[in-house]
């Protein structure tokens, strides 16, 4: 494989990746799908250390959507299972490596296990200062947007906001995503080409990147030809090529 050499001045400062294909991965090796979410485990653990080591100040997964409560019975339960024994097991390779666990969704709707170990993880984790990794649980980006919407009509109704002044910065501040920066970059794997609810708010100029390969195959080499693609794409943001190369002009 050819070298990559990336230019550390045009770094992503967010990465969100939705992490699809588990089940398809599985399938293909004549496996149950709880494999593939098993091995899939091993991918997180391979690109949070990738980013870590890449100095990306914010990694942003999508673990579990709202819709995904519709799947069998017996997949959520596996699924919940793991994740609570993920989240145990990987507080010592966090600290290692200086990660902040965060984690943005509804989850009053995840098992109590599962809330209380991630509560304890957050807790852990929570003076370190590397690369801040966030987990989507429970998460859609419309019910942000609704309860983010609620949040808000009740601080106007209250009088705390007035109606006329909510702006732009006024949502972004009552999303889960407070505290976050926008993505630059949202890399779907597993080969569809849909951004199944996630983040539709923060992803309005995020540069957007689908790939074949099945989240337990994504290592780093995949992370880093992506990132070189991105650092020669030109984000104009609305404006044309002229006015992004004279502002650019040093
Ligand atoms: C993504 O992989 C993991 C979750 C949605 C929890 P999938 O389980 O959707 O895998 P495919 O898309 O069926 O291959
Ligand atoms: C999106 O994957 C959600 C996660 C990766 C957690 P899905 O596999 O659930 O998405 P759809 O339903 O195929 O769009
Ligand atoms: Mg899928």
């Amino acid at each position: 494989m050819e070298e990559i050499t990336l230019d550390p001045q045009r770094m992503p400062k967010h990465i969100a990746i939705i992490m699809d294909g588990n089940g398809r991965w599985a399938k293909q090796r004549g496996l149950d799908r709880v494999f593939g979410h098993r091995e899939g485990a091993n991918a997180v653990r391979r690109i949070v250390r990738a980013c870590g080591e890449l100095q990306i100040p914010y990694l942003t997964l999508y673990a579990f959507s709202t819709e995904n409560w519709n799947r069998p019975k017996y997949e959520v339960e596996a699924l919940m299972a793991l994740l609570i024994k993920s989240i145990q097991e990987e507080v010592p390779e966090l600290m290692k490596n200086n990660v902040r666990l965060n984690a943005i969704g509804h989850l009053a709707d995840l098992p109590q296990q599962c809330q209380d170990a991630l509560t304890e993880a957050i807790r852990t984790t929570s003076a370190n200062t590397g690369l801040t990794l966030t987990i989507s649980l429970s998460y859609s980006g419309r019910s942000e947007l609704k309860y983010c919407m609620r949040e808000i009509a009740k601080k106007a109704k209250k009088n705390e906001i007035d109606i006329d002044g909510i702006s732009e910065e006024t949502i972004c501040q009552h999303l889960y995503t407070s505290a976050l920066p926008d993505p630059d970059i949202m890399i779907r794997t597993g080969g569809e080409q849909r951004v199944s609810n996630f983040l539709l708010w923060q992803i309005a100029y995020a540069e957007l990147f689908f790939t074949p390969v099945m989240w337990p195959d994504f290592d780093k080499p995949h992370l880093l030809e992506i990132l070189s693609q991105y650092q020669n794409r030109e984000r104009r943001y609305g404006k044309t090529s002229e006015q992004i190369a004279a502002s650019t002009k040093i």
